[in-house]
């Protein structure tokens, strides 16, 4: 069905959304799978800008009589992979969705294998709070772009947060079963988490998130729905750190009683670097699909001002949707 050529279907695919039904899990996952597939980090620059001009002629209505429905969703792939969705500009390659999993896969390795050595804590914290500051920076967006003040505080923030955490634990873990020494790193990342979404988002407390009604109308802004959209994006977030940050650890445990690593304690890092790279892959795409970005909230359930602003537009909806963010 999907071999079918593009210039022969009465309603063509519309490429602005998904491709598959993002109500449904199985559609966000095979979405986001798409999303973070890593192997389009590999794709030159040449396929970039083809991909990028079948979409923008596509966009226009113009449509090469061999294309099909197939290929243009995977250039449809390959144009999110690189280009910012608002902007357009081709993304700094380690801003990339695409690079998330490789990137995030040595960081943890990094965090996860010195652990215990101050300087190595210091180190691979700071990285990742360095590489995380500057996907920000590269996904920003056009309308309510996040300052450079602003990322600058969320930054300076989190590496303190994560710093003070895993050298302070530290401090104290050793009186406790080794395990429990491993999971610092992921003790520190959580809070991290828990101080840099906040701080990266502080403008929604105030300003509130826009509501849409079903056909996308905004119709009002609400804060208190802000508050409930950021914190779970804060636990889904730690969440999804859990699989690679959290049984690495305790399968590394196990290793390091073996004879086999004892020969070989260099395998160390290798081998924690590659179950968090399979951790990651499971899991990112998995945690981000678990609930939908657009969440719906009753009229009735909000605050006053938000009631009031809502009450005030024509026909005014009963239930509004927002999005929640990543
Ligand atoms: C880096 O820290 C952030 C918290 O700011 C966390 O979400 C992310 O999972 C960490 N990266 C790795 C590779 O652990
Ligand atoms: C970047 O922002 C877009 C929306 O503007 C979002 O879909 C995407 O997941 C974001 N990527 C990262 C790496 O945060």
């Amino acid at each position: 069905m999907s071999s079918e050529l593009v210039i022969s279907l009465v309603t063509r695919p519309d490429v602005s959304k998904p491709r598959w039904d993002q109500k449904t899990f199985e559609g966000r996952l095979r979405h986001f799978y798409s999303t973070v597939n890593p192997l389009n980090i590999l794709i030159s620059s040449k396929g970039l800008e083809t991909s990028r001009n079948v979409i923008s002629n596509y966009k226009k209505g113009v449509v090469c009589p061999s294309l099909t429905v197939d290929q243009l969703w995977r250039h449809k792939q390959i144009y999110d992979s690189a280009f910012h969705p608002e902007t357009g500009e081709k993304m700094f390659i380690l801003g990339r969705m695409s690079a998330q999993v490789p990137c995030n896969m040595i960081i943890t390795g990094g965090l996860l294998t010195f652990y215990k050595n101050p300087r190595g804590v210091f180190f691979w914290h700071w990285l990742n709070q360095s590489f995380n500051a500057n996907v920000n920076y590269a996904n920003r967006s056009g309308e309510n772009a996040i300052t450079m003040k602003e990322l600058m505080c969320a930054y300076l923030g989190a590496t303190t947060g994560a710093l003070t955490v895993a050298l302070g634990l530290n401090q104290v873990v050793g009186k406790f079963p080794p395990l429990v020494g491993r999971l610092v790193p992921f003790a520190a990342i959580a809070v991290a988490n828990a101080i840099n979404i906040p701080l990266m988002r502080y403008k929604e407390f105030t300003d509130g998130i826009t509501l849409e009604d079903e056909t996308g109308r905004a119709v009002g802004k609400s804060t208190s729905v802000a508050k409930y959209a950021i914190a779970e994006v804060v636990l889904s977030r730690v969440g999804m750190a859990l699989p690679y940050m959290v049984l690495t650890p305790v399968i590394m445990n196990q290793i390091v009683k073996t004879l086999w690593y004892q020969r070989r304690p260099w395998t160390a890092a290798p081998i924690q670097t590659v179950l968090a790279g399979l951790g990651l892959l499971i899991s990112t795409p998995f945690c981000c699909a678990l609930f939908p970005q657009k969440k719906s909230v009753e009229v009735a359930k909000l605050d006053p001002e938000a009631r009031a602003q809502i009450e005030a537009v024509q026909n005014p909806p009963k239930v509004v949707y927002y999005n929640k963010g990543l």
